[in-house]
């Protein structure tokens, strides 16, 4: 019987690292792909022969025929965003309707939720997240607080319709009492959910119970994590942070498959920082060369169209998320976008405010709020690294420059992405090998 490999490939920043293009590649190899957190505040993108496409919420392995693209119950489900990917996809002439599958446990995301993410969000003013405004928040409140509704309980219409009115007239008091906003419309609401639920429940399949099955075969089966590591509601930098949990553990919980099924760990970096939304950001450059990266790297944001903050390679952030994640192996993105620069820089020490130095992260990651970040310089490499396919044809100060942050972080690079396609990839050692 051959034996197949559970990977796992998560952001190790605050998303936006590629994770895309990566699962895509990886998907090669794998018969089927996992979503196990987050919803449709995702963003990623997949350029094949020179053609784009954006998923939020369908896992990225959706454009490789026959492979099975699984929802776990970790995911925020909304079934409007669902069926407007389908529909996108279907346009394209994907069947992702035969390889989609969702778990009976996903909670829903309703229009109320939405409404109540954005309310929230101009609540706090200046204190706003910046979240994409897709009610990932509220719809995981409801999940923890017991009162969500989830994808199964639309197979009975006349129970769903009760939860449904029950659910939506708490979130209309909260909008009109507490936040002084327009309720949203329960009966369209309601009707809305309910036909969309009998386009898409022929969709719902025990997702654990797939899990078993593609091991019993010896099947390879990628888990796509979405956002990053300090977004991750338990170890990122608190309260800016998505409410889920990004990092690796995730994926057992919101999957329904234990820890021992796992045989890697794919920890995505990009060359340098990006970060979209509010929250600190202690390598962040607000000069030159962080416009140079912003627009060489085509830095904003795929779900929501926003401008990306940019800065230098954070190692002290990164060696945290290397242990949050237990990350075996590395795959660096963007390499390329650095190519133009005379000097590079890496964060390998935080200052505090009463002077204090810090190697790491500390628990609480929000604490790093008044830190001054401590500088490495290293020489930039002046020529183009953009669809280098082998590690000997990089420029040497590029290799010192990977090297560097293997030394950092104490786990091996695996991956070094050059560029959009799937081909621009230097592969030292294959997830799957
Ligand atoms: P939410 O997930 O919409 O609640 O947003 C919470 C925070 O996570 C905000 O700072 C968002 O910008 C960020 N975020 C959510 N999804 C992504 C993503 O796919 N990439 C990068 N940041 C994200």
């Amino acid at each position: 019987m051959s034996v197949g490999r559970n990977v796992i490939v998560v952001g190790a920043q605050w998303g936006d690292e590629g994770k895309g293009k990566v699962v895509d590649l990886l998907t090669e190899r794998s018969a089927a792909v996992v979503r196990f957190q987050g919803g449709h505040n995702a963003g990623h993108t997949l350029v094949i022969d020179g053609h784009k496409t954006v998923l939020h919420l369908i896992p990225s392995g959706v454009l490789h025929p026959g492979v099975q693209c699984l929802i776990g119950n970790g995911v925020v489900l909304s079934l409007a965003a669902l069926d407007e990917e389908l529909d996108m996809l279907a346009g394209a002439g994907v069947p992702a309707r035969d390889q989609v599958r969702i778990s009976p446990a996903c909670p829903l995301i309703l229009p109320s939720h939405i409404a109540l993410d954005q309310a929230r969000e101009r609540a706090r003013g200046g204190q706003a997240i910046g979240t994409t405004g897709r009610g990932i928040g509220p719809a995981y409140e409801d999940k923890v607080a017991r009162r969500g509704v989830r994808f199964v309980d639309l197979v009975d219409p006349a129970r769903a319709e009760a939860q449904l009115r029950e659910l939506i007239d708490y979130h209309n008091f909260l909008l009109t009492a507490q936040f002084g906003v327009a309720a949203v419309d329960v009966e369209a609401s309601v009707s809305q959910t309910l036909e969309q639920a009998a386009r898409n429940l022929p969709l719902m399949a025990d997702i654990t119970a797939t899990l078993a099955a593609l091991r019993r075969d010896g099947a390879n089966v990628l888990f796509e994590g979405a956002q990053g590591s300090l977004l991750d509601v338990d170890h990122g930098t608190y309260p800016y942070v998505t409410s889920s949990n990004t990092t690796a553990g995730g994926a057992a919980t919101g999957s329904g498959v234990g820890p021992t099924w796992f045989d890697h760990v794919l920890g995505i970096v990009k060359a340098y920082t990006t970060r979209v939304g509010g929250g600190p950001f202690p390598t962040e450059l607000h000069e030159e060369p962080g416009p140079h990266l912003a627009n060489r790297g085509r830095e904003v944001g795929a779900t929501t169209g926003r401008a990306r903050r940019c800065g230098w390679l954070d190692a002290v952030a990164l060696r945290r998320a290397m242990v949050n994640n237990g990350v075996s192996g590395l795959c660096i993105t963007k390499l390329d976008v650095l190519d133009e620069l005379e000097t590079i820089e890496i964060c390998v020490g935080y200052r505090t405010a009463s002077g204090k130095m810090l190697d790491e992260l500390p628990a609480g990651a929000a604490a790093l709020a008044p830190c001054e970040p401590v500088l490495e310089r290293h020489p930039g490499w002046r020529q183009s690294t953009l669809g280098v396919r082998r590690w000997e044809a990089l420029p040497e100060a590029a290799q010192a420059y990977l090297r560097r942050i293997e030394t950092l972080l104490e786990v091996p690079i695996e991956l070094v992405s050059t560029g959009a396609e799937r081909e621009d990839t230097i592969v030292l050692r294959h997830p799957f090998d």
